[in-house]
């Protein structure tokens, strides 16, 4: 009896492996057909914002194709946003080293000064540049650029168009100029859910998602993510709805090494009253406004001897204490006062700002503007060099996704335009200059592996709009131990209800799957940074960090500090 069982359990299980080897076949062949690539191009760009724009144009200047992968419109991205301008040290008296000096001064001694240096000194480049590109900066009756100052800057120089609509006369100019190029294509409504490598570990390739839920593979000889920021991942942020991390999650399931990702800048004065938030450009703040608390209380200067100018992590923090003593955070709100403005010149100069108030009402030369904080910009991303290039050959990341340690621990104010526009051309040289690309290199079998559950929309938007107001208070302004190992752990149950390491069916089930996987990656690392430095506060270690290091991890490897090398003594003018 037994000899019949184990000859039976033989048959059953030489017919079980067969039937499996069949089947992982069959799995193959449909994975081939499925992701049959459509087509090739020398370089493919995820992201479809002013650095993206600028490495297309340039590549294809140069004879390269191109296409743009874009998860929305073309004309959906962050830079469309941008109201402030490009810092350029052009007053008279100002200079690279000054703006250098600021840029380090406001990154709490953690920017990498030679990529400081680097970027500022190429900042006179990128002014004729954007003029090449047909972009007219405003100018004074003397017909010299209008020069404005910011948080931070001890000259005024941030640059403008449009009067507080930069970005989106540049993204204009830019999307105006790709169009025209021969050599760029643009996928709109596509995401990149997958980086391809050769079974070299170059990267060679992506796997498309449209909004269809199709799916397909398209060959590269290059990548390069400049798909921006993460705003999303929190309740209150001055990012449009898409940006959620798209490219950090995609290159950190490719292996690249992430930076400083827990460093996260909150801008001071954004508006949400009557619809969705709206950033009020620190420039107002430049050229004069005040912020009061809701008893008629001037309070700026009692935090930071530059009031309204002081670094945006100083006046953010001195914002929120002043909506909690006097108001135990009821309203949820501090007083833009405007009233210094002469009213036809505040329309004309900042007509975003202005037009939005009229339409929610706001009494904005009255009472004031209601602005309280919210998240702006990921000061850590994908861990590059000056030229945008990864750990991982072949992968390429700029602008607000990159991490190339230009901000350090904190950004001055408009530096990110000017590094969206020098950064490019610096990539695109060294891109041409790379040994010949080879587009016949074996690709790697797209092996990918599906979540296969349905989920119900209304749950993942419930669950997403939790994740974003958890993240707001646990990971926001004012970060402490206890909140961050609750909050952790509330993430980690999550990533396993939602199967994070398994790709989505369709965009936006794995854009909320990729939030996940960066809240938790941004919480491990809060928790971990056990001083405070920049943006990065901890209630519980609010003392300074002894020395400056850079918090890097990667898809299995530990979390590791690496010391900032390039210090500079700071000298003041
Ligand atoms: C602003 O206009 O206040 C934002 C500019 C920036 O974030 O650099």
């Amino acid at each position: 009896m037994d000899r019949f069982f184990s000859g039976r359990a033989a048959v059953v299980a030489f017919f079980d492996k067969l039937f499996n080897v069949i089947l992982h076949k069959l799995w193959e062949i449909e994975m081939q057909i499925r992701f049959k690539p459509v087509e090739k191009f020398d370089v493919v760009i995820i992201g479809s914002g002013i650095s993206g724009l600028i490495c297309a144009i340039e590549l294809s200047v140069a004879g390269k194709s191109v296409c743009i992968f874009t998860k929305e419109a073309v004309t959906e991205s962050s830079s469309l946003y941008a109201q402030g301008g490009i810092a350029i040290p052009l007053s008279t008296g100002d200079s690279f080293e000054r703006h250098l000096q600021d840029t380090l001064k406001a990154g709490t001694s953690l920017c990498n000064v030679s990529v400081a240096r680097e970027i500022i000194k190429n900042s006179i480049l990128a002014y004729e540049k954007l003029i090449s590109y047909g972009i007219r900066f405003d100018l004074t009756d003397d017909a010299i650029p209008h020069l404005t100052k910011e948080a931070a800057h001890s000259f005024a120089r941030v640059c403008h168009i449009g009067g507080d609509a930069s970005g989106r006369f540049i993204t204009k100019a830019l999307i105006d100029k790709a169009c025209r190029e021969s050599n760029v294509s643009i996928s709109q409504g596509t995401a990149v859910i997958r980086l391809l490598k050769n079974e070299f570990g170059r990267i060679n390739g992506v796997l498309a998602c449209d909004v269809t839920g199709n799916k397909y593979s398209v060959f590269a000889g290059d990548v390069i993510i400049a798909s921006g920021g993460a705003g999303r991942l929190f309740k209150l942020t001055t990012n449009p709805q898409v940006s959620t991390g798209d490219g950090i999650a995609l290159a950190y399931s490719a292996g690249a090494y992430l930076q400083d990702m827990e460093m996260i800048q909150f801008h001071p004065t954004v508006m949400h009253v009557n619809g969705e938030p709206l950033l009020i450009t620190e420039a107002i703040r430049g050229e004069g406004a005040r912020l009061k608390n809701i008893k008629g209380e001037y309070f700026a200067t009692s935090y930071h001897k530059m009031g309204e100018l002081a670094p945006r992590d100083v006046l953010s923090r001195a914002i929120l204490s002043e909506i909690e003593k006097i108001e135990k955070a009821k309203s949820g709100f501090v007083y833009l006062d405007i009233s210094s403005f002469n009213k036809e010149y505040f329309k004309t100069r900042f007509p975003t700002v202005y037009q939005a108030c009229i339409e929610r009402e706001v009494d904005l030369f009255g009472a004031g503007i209601p602005v309280a904080p919210a998240a702006h910009y990921l000061i850590g991303g994908i861990k590059t060099d000056l030229y945008g290039k990864t750990n991982i050959p072949g992968l390429w990341a700029l602008g607000e996704i990159a991490s190339n340690g230009f901000h350090g621990a904190n950004r001055l104010a408009s530096n990110s335009l000017l590094e969206c526009v020098v950064v490019p051309h610096l990539l695109v040289e060294s891109l041409l200059t790379q040994k010949e690309l080879n587009l016949s290199q074996a690709e790697e079998m797209c092996s990918v592996e599906f979540d296969e559950n349905q989920y119900d929309d209304n749950d993942i938007e419930n669950i997403l709009n939790e994740l974003q107001l958890r993240n707001l208070n646990s990971l926001g302004l004012v970060r402490n131990e206890r909140l961050l190992r609750e909050h952790k752990f509330w993430l980690h149950n999550l990533s396993e209800k939602y199967y994070v390491d398994k790709l989505g069916q369709n965009i936006k089930i794995q854009e909320f799957k990729n939030m996940i996987l960066l809240s938790n990656l941004i919480c491990t690392l809060a928790l971990e940074r056990r001083h405070s430095l920049g943006v990065h506060f901890r209630q519980d270690y609010p003392a300074l960090a002894e020395s400056y290091k850079h918090s890097l991890i990667a898809q299995n490897f530990e979390l590791t500090w690496e010391e900032e090398k390039s210090q500079v003594t700071l000298c003041y003018f």
